[in-house]
């Protein structure tokens, strides 16, 4: 570039100030360029979570469909009798049902009756769930919401005549609570389905049909905070057009600044691309994973969709939910907790239970588990089990045990002279000391009122530790 001499001309500044300008231009338009995602994996992978998520930590998993009508076995009823058929689904229906009856003939039976979506919200905060995924559509294909392309498939149509999706997010939202919808891929018997499939997913009748128009739908009408997809496994993210759909909603859709997708989207993406990592269903890492992760888990251990013949054996207790939820944190991830909601739409009393008594816990130690971060060490497995979580330079210590001695050993944080140690729901600072042979920090534990004492896993909220 010329520099500016005696001979310069106006006419010659205000081309190099045009250029400049032009320039400016061409940098802002490469900026938002760049800032666009394209539909590849890596440019989808390298986008921020939306912080909320990890802050959220713990969510409340429902499976609610036309599987919750014969409420037996599990959610894939339908897949086990006439797809699998499995014998013992086929003696339930000889046995309760007149012949000739279909599985489509349980639809009517979906009432959703006693379906209160306020109660529902509200039974939810008090569990202390900082968001909640519904099934809006599960391998069945049914939709729990007037979808246009679900005719007489959906729970406008038959059922419930109601849109369960909106009027669940409708609630949720008055409680503060974030929205996420499950949406299934597949659907196992829907005909353009079956056709892709036969043709070795070369075809994308269904895709083009179906599963696209659906999430698009889905996400313009209700605004989502998480699309939870699955019935991924059986074709590649390609079939699905996955990556097309993923940069539509993170540069153009109307939740683009704070949707969350997990990381269910193709044969080979489960624990690989997408928003956060699900990986299996259950599935918990043992070192702290580098992206962030979820855990989904169900209530009833033996299904996610309502059964009518639970064993009280068969529910998670109390304390292997929060022993579950602490290890989770302390690992970095969010604890996504199943229930399955009754055909009515009543959530049985033992489930109502078990989300009231995580509310509890919750209201005294949240404070150790929402926003923060794991620490430098995960778990101790000494006297006691002990894990760990940390937040504005606190350290947070869940324990299981209380030790018979009232004086809680601790080897992984180093005390300093400004250390102090409190428990939550107490206001008093707990004394404490250095082990003269092998400097682990000994804790003198209170005396507990029986509410306290009734939590079995406590936590302290330890200051001025290295
Ligand atoms: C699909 O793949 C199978 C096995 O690879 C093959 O036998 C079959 O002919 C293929 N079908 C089509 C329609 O390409
Ligand atoms: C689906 O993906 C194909 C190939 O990547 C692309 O050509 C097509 O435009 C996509 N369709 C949609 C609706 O995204
Ligand atoms: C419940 O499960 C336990 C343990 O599996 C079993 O011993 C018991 O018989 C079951 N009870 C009923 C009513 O099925
Ligand atoms: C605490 O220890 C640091 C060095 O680790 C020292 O500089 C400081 O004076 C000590 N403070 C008190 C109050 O003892």
């Amino acid at each position: 570039m010329k520099s500016l001499g005696e001979e310069t001309t106006v006419a010659s500044m205000a081309a190099m100030v045009t250029s400049a300008a032009q320039r400016l231009l061409l940098i802002l338009l490469a900026a938002s360029a760049s800032a666009r995602y394209t539909p590849d994996w890596e440019s989808l992978d390298s986008r921020p979570l939306p912080s909320w998520f990890d802050e959220a930590k713990f969510g409340i998993f429902l499976h609610w469909g036309v599987y919750s009508v014969p409420a037996w076995g599990s959610e894939w009823f339908w897949w086990n009798w006439q797809g699998a058929h499995l014998p013992n689904y086929e003696i339930f229906m000889h046995s309760y049902y007149p012949p000739g009856f279909s599985y489509a003939d349980f639809a009517p039976q979906f009432r959703a009756k006693f379906f209160d979506p306020k109660l529902w919200a509200k039974l939810f905060k008090a569990a202390g769930a900082r968001y909640v995924v519904l099934t809006s559509k599960h391998h069945e294909g049914f939709t729990n919401w007037p979808s246009p392309t679900s005719w007489n498939w959906n729970s406008m149509d038959v059922g419930p005549h109601r849109d369960l999706v909106g009027e669940l997010g409708h609630f949720l939202r008055e409680e503060n609570i974030h929205y996420g919808l499950y949406h299934s891929l597949l659907e196992w018997f829907n005909p353009l389905y079956v056709l892709d499939k036969d043709n070795n997913f070369t075809t994308q009748n269904f895709v083009m049909a179906k599963a696209l128009p659906e999430l698009v739908d889905l996400v313009n009408k209700y605004k989502p905070d998480l699309i939870w997809s699955d019935g991924e496994w059986e074709a590649p993210d390609t079939y699905w057009n996955s990556t097309e759909f993923l940069a539509w909603l993170y540069n153009d859709s109307p939740v683009k600044d704070k949707i969350v997708v997990n990381d269910r989207w193709g044969i080979d993406t489960g624990c690989k691309h997408g928003g956060y990592l699900n990986c299996k269903d259950k599935y918990k890492p043992k070192t702290v994973p580098e992206r962030k992760w979820e855990m989904c888990t169900t209530l009833d251990k033996m299904s996610w969709g309502y059964r009518e013949v639970m064993n009280n054996s068969d529910i998670l207790t109390y304390v292997e939910i929060i022993s579950d939820l602490v290890d989770v944190v302390s690992l970095g991830g969010n604890y996504l907790l199943n229930i399955g909601p009754t055909k009515d739409g009543v959530i049985i009393p033992i489930f109502q239970e078990r989300l009231l008594s995580v509310g509890r816990w919750l209201s005294i130690n949240g404070e150790g588990i929402y926003a923060s971060k794991p620490w430098r060490v995960q778990m101790e497995h000494t006297t006691s089990r002990l894990w760990f979580t940390t937040k504005q330079s606190a350290v947070y210590v869940f324990f299981a045990d209380w030790p018979m001695s009232g004086v809680l050993q601790l080897t992984s944080p180093v005390p300093t002279n400004m250390t102090t140690v409190m428990m939550l729901g107490i206001p008093e600072l707990l004394k404490w000391s250095e082990d003269s042979l092998d400097r682990s920090l000994l804790i003198y534990l209170p005396k507990l009122s029986p509410d306290l004492a009734d939590m079995k896993i406590w936590t302290l909220k330890l200051k001025g530790v290295e």
